[in-house]
């Protein structure tokens, strides 16, 4: 049985050969916390880390993950207290909520590679990710918030 390490822990999965990542992220594993929007990588709802890079897990064959180290969500931070979390909530960032564990997670490989970006290379990199909510101007006040916290 394969195993993928996800968020530090080694897990092992069955699955089918074509079943994608987010789906055994979500249903196997049940870390629920990304998210399902479009199926096709156009939305971002379902970002992640793949050994710390922004991947679109619904895009990626859980089988192809295997001895990368995946992070979600819910391994973002032990406690929910990662910088852009609290940034998240100081902003009141969210309306519907859906998109943004996905926003989270580019946003955090973009400080990971990037802890001061400018506001050009903020918009620039979160065009990724789609906020149907229109949420735009607070993701953006969120990371500059994050940036100059972390
Ligand atoms: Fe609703 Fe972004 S908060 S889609």
């Amino acid at each position: 049985m394969p195993s993928l390490n996800v968020n530090g822990k080694k897990i092992d999965f069955a699955a089918q050969p074509d079943t994608s990542l987010l789906w055994v992220l979500r249903e196997h594993l049940g870390l629920t916390g990304t998210k399902f929007g479009c199926g096709a990588g156009m939305c971002g709802a379902c970002t992640i880390h793949i050994d710390g890079e922004a991947t679109f897990a619904c895009q990626m064959l859980a089988e192809d993950a295997v001895g990368t180290e995946i992070t979600t969500i819910e391994g973002l931070s032990p406690d929910g207290t990662h910088p852009l979390q609290k940034a998240w909530i100081a902003e009141q960032t969210p309306q519907c909520g859906y998109c943004q564990s996905g926003q989270i997670m580019r946003a955090a490989a973009l400080l990971n590679s990037t802890p001061n970006p400018s506001r050009a290379e903020i918009v620039d990199w979160m065009a990724a990710n789609i906020c149907r909510c229109g949420t735009y101007p607070r993701i953006i006040r969120a990371i500059e918030r994050a940036s100059k916290e972390a």
